[in-house]
């Protein structure tokens, strides 16, 4: 499952009767039950329904308008030929400190390495750190992507799980506990999709810990970093012992409303940036030079609608949680962080993806079973926050109306 309308396709076996390399099936998505939801209410909309999709992650807010022209600026002035494979020298700059304002951690330009959006970041990081016979641990519920990232290098997937009860939180024991010689990476998402979750000092610390003594990696994927609603975003590369083995990933698709422009980056310690230069080199051989000339833009101003777009995300997500804590079967704790919260609907004698399902067929509102996520989040149901007040007001009218039929 993704954050895009179109889930990833599974393989088709036999059709030409050549064969495909293992990865094919190790990159294929899952949690297509999840997206059969969104599938529905797309047919719905077809079908002319005023259908509320709160199913997708992308912000409904524009790009900031001088980035805009920075990029045109940039393709008239010829800024449409080859760059250097891990960015150019200004964005890597301007990453770097946007890296120490986010995070507190002074890093250089060589620590940089920029790529199409974090997915690229975290698959290449990946493909760099682990391989078969490692293990990957990342708690679940998890970021629909990271499943087939782990699948594509090769390792295993090990699950930990985050539990409701403790609002999404990582138990540093749970971890723990699942780590075995093989383990080589703990992959972390805080602020978290899909469940809104921060982490606490003492929390990150734990892993931090477990780091240490384990030797191993931490991949910590922050693109949620400026969305963060209670409290302060905290990183792990700045605990004692962490530098030189934590990686941060990062971008412009949700800070700056700017997932279309596939702008991201690994801020990496020691011969890792060199690493990634390579795969870059192989894979992507560089980021355009105009998006990245607008990224620097991006980056080193200030502006007023990004602002007013943190502003209004942390409007909705108070009144979606006050509203629907005034129903009857349902709550919702306001999420911490992200632009994702979880509907708990465990009193309603629902599945999620029966939850979900039904509210799409009576209601024509689209929001995901969180079991899609992985297996600790049934019960829940995340819902984007991705829609103008008024839409969301009106996707809670519905909720209501459906609960209270089920209440009767
Ligand atoms: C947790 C998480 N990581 C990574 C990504 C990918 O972000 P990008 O658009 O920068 O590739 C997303 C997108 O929804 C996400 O939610």
């Amino acid at each position: 499952m993704t954050e895009h309308s179109v889930p990833l396709k599974r393989p088709m076996d036999g059709q030409s009767g050549l064969p495909y390399s293992s990865l094919t099936t190790r990159i294929a998505g899952r949690g297509a039950t999840a997206w059969a939801v969104h599938g529905r209410a797309m047919r719905l909309a077809e079908q002319g329904r005023d259908v509320i999709f709160l199913s997708v992650g992308d912000p409904d807010f524009d790009t900031p308008s001088p980035v805009v022209e920075a990029a045109v600026d940039a393709m008239r002035g010829g800024r449409t030929h080859y760059v250097g494979m891990s960015g150019i020298p200004e964005l890597r700059a301007a990453v770097a400190k946007r890296h120490k304002a986010v995070t507190g951690q002074h890093v250089e330009s060589e620590n940089v390495v920029v790529m199409a959006g974090a997915q690229a970041s975290l698959y290449s990081t990946l493909m760099c750190l682990a391989g078969p016979g490692d293990e990957v641990i990342a708690p679940e519920p998890r970021y629909a992507t990271y499943e087939a990232v782990v699948g594509a290098c090769g390792a295993t997937m090990v699950d930990v799980p985050l539990r409701g009860e403790r609002g999404f939180h990582i138990d540093p024991d749970d971890v723990a506990a699942a780590i075995t010689p093989r383990s080589r990476v703990l992959l972390i998402n805080f602020p978290h999709n899909p469940t809104g979750a921060t982490i606490t000092a003492d929390e990150l610390e734990g892993l931090a810990e477990l780091c240490r003594k384990h030797d191993l990696w931490l991949v910590s994927d922050e693109v949620y970093a400026t969305m963060v609603y209670e409290g302060k975003h905290l990183s792990p590369c700045t605990l004692p012992g962490m530098a030189d083995r934590t990686v941060v990933i990062s971008s412009l698709s949700k800070s700056h409303a700017m997932p279309g422009w596939r702008l991201g980056w690994a801020v990496a310690p020691g011969d890792l940036p060199a690493h990634l230069g390579n795969l870059a080199q192989c894979m992507l051989f560089g980021t355009p030079p105009f998006i990245q000339d607008a990224a620097v833009v991006a980056l080193s101003r200030e502006f007023q609608e990004i602002d007013k777009m943190h502003e209004e995300f942390r409007h909705r997500r108070d009144m979606v949680a006050q509203r629907i804590n005034a129903m009857p079967l349902v709550s919702c704790r306001p999420p911490e962080g992200s632009m994702f919260a979880m509907i708990d609907v465990r009193d309603s004698g629902l599945s999620s993806i029966e939850f979900a399902t039904r509210l799409v067929d009576a209601e024509a509102l689209s929001i995901l079973p969180g079991d899609g996520f992985g297996p600790s989040a049934e019960g829940y149901l995340r819902m984007s926050l991705t829609a103008p007040r008024e839409r969301l007001e009106e996707a809670c009218d519905r909720i209501e109306r459906f609960v209270t039929g089920l209440n009767r």
